[in-house]
């Protein structure tokens, strides 16, 4: 694997109803100064920091899948966006690895979080995406803070003298200390993993009722992951081997479900988790039945937009908008 400026500084860090509230006013938003950073010199600072290479910028290593996303009887109560309805659709899903290093190994603190992002096939020939994380939180509230975090680390690297610029950026920003020294196990399976949308949406419904809220998708299996021992010995593709293995013989299957923001909760900043006391409705189950055909050339032509939304979903939090922008730089650079 190639090495790259802060690998080593960060592998020394365990890394490891219906009663939905209307929230059409008061929703807690914090005044939001002009972004100083570019989508364009985000992608320029992931790529210093991971090393130059013709994938993802970030979340490099995955795997291309097929399957449908059936809706709850609940999901049109939260919004009228024709995949919350009654018909099930198609979708494509890509779990992936955090760092945006082509060959990590599946067992590596930095290829946690996980990944997963959904393409909706809607029926007017439409899509719908949808790109989360297995981490409650991000370690930033905007994508000035995260550069600011992205060169702290590019600036970190093992030469570097202490403290670094990283010790010393941490040191400020607990939150983004919590994200990269939380534990964060290595799962059994990308299919035995939560994952937490992060970003706000704003959802309407067929009579106008407006929610705020996170996705959250919860595997059917119970979350499982693997203990030191398992982790070490793990083969370095265990994950994609393992999810193969999985859909060939058996659909692998997630709720997806709204977390409803209460008055007080932050709608544009992922970095504060809200409380798990927040009620959630279920939208729907996605099942996942097959790898996708050619995989490899599927994976590099698709590029997931998280504002790629239907009538019935806003995106909320601005971030969201710069998120698409980075991502639209980044394929065009893998290409
Ligand atoms: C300012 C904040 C962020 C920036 C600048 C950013 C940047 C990027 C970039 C450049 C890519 C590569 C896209 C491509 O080549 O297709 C990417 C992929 C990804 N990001 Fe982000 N990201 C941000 C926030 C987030 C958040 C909050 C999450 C999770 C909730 C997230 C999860 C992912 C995932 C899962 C992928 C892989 C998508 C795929 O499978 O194609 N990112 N990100």
């Amino acid at each position: 694997m190639k090495k790259f400026i802060h690998f080593s500084t960060l592998a020394l860090v365990p890394i490891g109803m219906m009663a939905v509230s209307t929230l059409s006013l008061a929703q807690v938003t914090t005044p939001q100064p002009e972004l100083k950073t570019t989508p364009t010199e985000m992608v320029d600072t992931l790529n210093t920091v991971f090393g130059p290479h013709k994938e993802r910028a970030i979340h490099a290593k995955g795997i291309l899948l097929e399957g449908t996303f059936t809706p709850a009887p609940t999901a049109a109560s939260i919004s009228m966006a024709p995949h919350l309805q009654k018909k099930s659709v198609p979708v494509i899903v890509r779990f992936s690895n955090f760092a945006g290093v082509p060959d990590i190994p599946d067992n590596h603190p930095l290829a946690s979080p996980r990944g997963m992002a959904i393409r909706f096939k809607l029926p007017d020939g439409s899509n719908s995406d949808m790109v989360v994380h297995s981490f409650n939180g991000f370690p930033s509230a905007n994508a000035d803070q995260f550069r600011e975090l992205l060169q702290a680390l590019a600036a970190s690297g093992p030469d570097a003298a202490k403290p670094t610029a990283l010790d010393n950026y941490l040191g400020t920003h607990p939150i983004a200390k919590n994200f990269l020294t939380a534990a964060k196990p290595a799962p059994v399976s990308y299919g035995s993993l939560p994952y937490f949308g992060v970003n706000a949406f704003k959802f309407t419904n067929a009579a106008g009722k407006v929610t705020y809220g996170r996705y959250r998708i919860v595997p059917l299996a119970p979350a499982a992951y693997l203990n030191d021992a398992q982790t070490k010995a793990a083969a370095p593709a265990y994950l994609g081997e393992e999810i193969t293995a999985h859909v060939a013989k058996q659909a692998v299957k997630f709720k997806l479900l709204v977390q409803v923001a209460a008055k007080e909760d932050k709608v544009d900043d992922p970095s504060v988790a809200w409380p798990d006391s927040r009620h959630t409705v279920e939208l729907g189950t996605i099942s996942i039945d097959k790898v996708a055909p050619d995989m490899a050339a599927a994976q590099k032509a698709i590029v997931f937009m998280p504002n790629a939304l239907p009538k019935g979903i806003e995106v909320e939090d601005q971030m969201v908008n710069f998120r698409s922008n980075a991502y639209a730089v980044s394929f065009g650079r893998r290409q």
